[in-house]
């Protein structure tokens, strides 16, 4: 067990190394980035919407379609080859949505998370192409050649799916990242407000936890300073007209009256403070 865990293991990491597709890599993720900038697509593509990514949710769909034509074609074989069709059908569907909005996140990663995503796009295009031409074969009659092809899809299936999973839960890649904070719930005297500007985003640490204060229109707010979607530093960020402030990372905008995603990618809202003026002292708890 241990030797396939190793080389498990090693080839992730030989694919976050390989820097030969760097280029083909950034073309590619630039091109997607300009094709799910605007906001509506973004928050539907990164599950704003609904509060929650929306790729992890997708890909049941075509893995468990898959995997049930397969077990369809092993159990039943003959006398179910119409239920396996229709499932390899459905799966091959529900990847565009699932593909697409992966494709969305996968444009805000760098370096190894990228590298390592792009091969996780191609073997899922591939077991999308080989279960597509399962559907194609078992349409014209040939049961026995779509199960194979199905069969060898579903393995790629598989192996991306642990690519993907290692992203999210070796590296991080679409987790929220206020999840591990421990934000004090006792009043914490952090800044003078005579210190903070009209429109400022100032930076204090309460416990160890980061956190914005901003100032609008003469009231100041205060949401956690690490951006929810992959960290960013809010507090880096720019406050606008109509009292959201934007991430300088991958442009997520979050109200500082509530914390609210107003843009994705983020899709977990920042959490936030409440806030009161003692003296003159700016005082925060979670
Ligand atoms: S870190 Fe990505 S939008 Fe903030």
């Amino acid at each position: 067990m241990r030797y396939v865990t190793g080389v498990l293991r090693g080839t992730v990491r030989l694919i976050g190394r390989w820097q030969a597709i760097d280029g083909i890599s950034d073309a590619v993720s630039d091109l997607v980035a300009k094709l799910t900038g605007s906001t509506p697509v973004k928050n539907l593509l990164s599950g704003t919407f609904m509060g929650h990514p929306l790729h992890p949710a997708l890909t049941d769909v075509p893995i468990g379609a898959w995997l049930a034509a397969t077990t369809v074609d092993v159990v039943a074989g003959e006398r179910d080859a119409a239920a396996a069709q229709t499932l390899v059908g459905l799966g091959v569907l529900a990847a565009v949505p699932t593909g697409i909005s992966g494709s969305s996140d996968w444009s805000t990663t760098y370096g190894p998370d990228k590298r390592i995503g792009l091969v996780h796009a191609v073997v899922n295009i591939s077991a999308t192409t080989l279960q597509a031409a399962s559907w194609l074969a078992r349409r014209r009659g040939h049961r026995g050649r779509g199960a194979v092809l199905s069969l060898v899809g579903l393995g790629l299936t598989l192996g991306s799916a642990y690519l993907g999973g290692h992203l999210t839960l070796s590296r991080g890649v679409g987790v929220n990242h206020t999840a591990f904070e421990e934000p004090s719930e006792e009043w914490t005297d952090v800044a003078a407000e005579a210190e903070l500007g009209p429109g400022s985003l100032t930076r204090v640490e309460v416990g160890g936890v980061p956190v914005v204060l901003i100032k609008r229109h003469g009231e100041v707010h205060a949401l956690s300073a690490v951006c929810t979607h992959a960290g960013g530093p809010l507090d880096g960020g720019t406050l606008d007209t109509s009292g959201c402030v934007t991430c300088p990372w991958h442009g997520s905008r979050f109200r500082i009256d509530d914390g609210s995603v107003q843009r994705g990618p983020a899709s977990e809202p920042a959490p936030r403070w409440d806030v009161k003026i003692e003296d003159g002292r700016v005082l925060v708890r979670a």
